[in-house]
């Protein structure tokens, strides 16, 4: 008689256990990791991304060609001790900084990869877009600051994201060729012209 109390005890215990670990990996799977999504997903923001279009970020692709230089640029490459004369575009030596997401989920892969994923776009200043995308749509007058951080946002953008690129060791650019390419954070996010100016939301978050 105990026995059967307890073996039934036991497969009680047995089911829960199972039940929640399956709901433990329902969870981490429902809280998926941000892929990128290019500019094209960003572009609800239409006057960021209209004056995103025509600056240097958006320019960085271009710059690997020798043909999108500019004089300027040649001689940066050549103080660099790159040959100015050749492209660059398929080097994974260069793609990390001049590209969106090179090499992770959703992010630049190679030349057949689509063309809004080239340059420096909103979202290696602003956090891969996939998730908190969804919530932008969703929730567009009522999501706060922290449910898009959890997903993933990035807002305001901060000094660290600028340092994966400018002033890295990984830069032919970087303070230890030349004093010029210190990177002030506090100056340089000044400088709105190399991506958008500051507009006011709609919504408050
Ligand atoms: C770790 C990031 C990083 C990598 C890797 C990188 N770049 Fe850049 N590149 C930058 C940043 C940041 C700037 C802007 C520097 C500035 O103006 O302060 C830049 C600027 C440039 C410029 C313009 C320089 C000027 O002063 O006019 C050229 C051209 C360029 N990169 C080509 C390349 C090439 C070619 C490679 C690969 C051999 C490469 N980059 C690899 C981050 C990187
Ligand atoms: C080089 C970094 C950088 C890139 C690239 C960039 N942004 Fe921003 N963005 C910023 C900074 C910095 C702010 C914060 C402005 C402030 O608070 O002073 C900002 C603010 C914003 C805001 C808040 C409202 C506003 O206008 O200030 C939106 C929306 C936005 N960015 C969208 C975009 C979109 C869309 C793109 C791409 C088309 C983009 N950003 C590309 C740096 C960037
Ligand atoms: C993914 C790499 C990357 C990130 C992240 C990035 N930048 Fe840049 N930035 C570049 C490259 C590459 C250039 C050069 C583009 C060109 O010359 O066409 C550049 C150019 C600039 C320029 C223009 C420099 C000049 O002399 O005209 C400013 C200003 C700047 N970045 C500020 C920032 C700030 C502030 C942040 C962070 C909020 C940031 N960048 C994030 C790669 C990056």
């Amino acid at each position: 008689m105990e026995g059967k109390v307890l073996r039934k005890y036991l497969v009680f215990l047995g089911v829960s256990i199972f039940c929640l670990a399956t709901l433990a990996t329902y969870n981490a799977v429902a809280a998926k990791a941000p892929e990128y999504v290019g500019v094209e997903g960003c572009n609800c923001h239409k006057t960021e991304y209209e004056e995103w279009s025509k600056s240097s970020h958006a320019n960085a692709f271009n710059i690997l060609l020798a043909a999108g230089r500019s004089r300027g640029d040649n001689k940066a490459m050549k103080d660099a001790g790159l040959d100015y004369k050749k492209d660059y575009d398929k080097d994974p030596k260069c793609l990390p900084c001049h590209t969106i997401g090179y090499g992770k989920p959703g992010g630049y892969k190679d030349e057949k990869s689509p063309e809004h994923l080239r340059g420096v776009g909103c979202e290696m200043c602003h956090g891969a877009g996939s998730e908190y995308r969804v919530l932008h749509k969703e929730k567009d007058e009522t999501f706060t600051k922290a449910e898009a951080a959890a997903m993933g946002e990035v807002y305001p953008p901060t000094k660290e994201m600028c340092l994966e690129c400018h002033d890295h060791p990984d830069s032919p650019f970087n303070s230890k060729v030349d004093e010029k390419y210190k990177f002030d954070f506090e100056e340089m996010v000044k400088l709105n012209k190399a991506w958008h100016k500051k507009y006011e939301l709609m919504f408050k978050h």
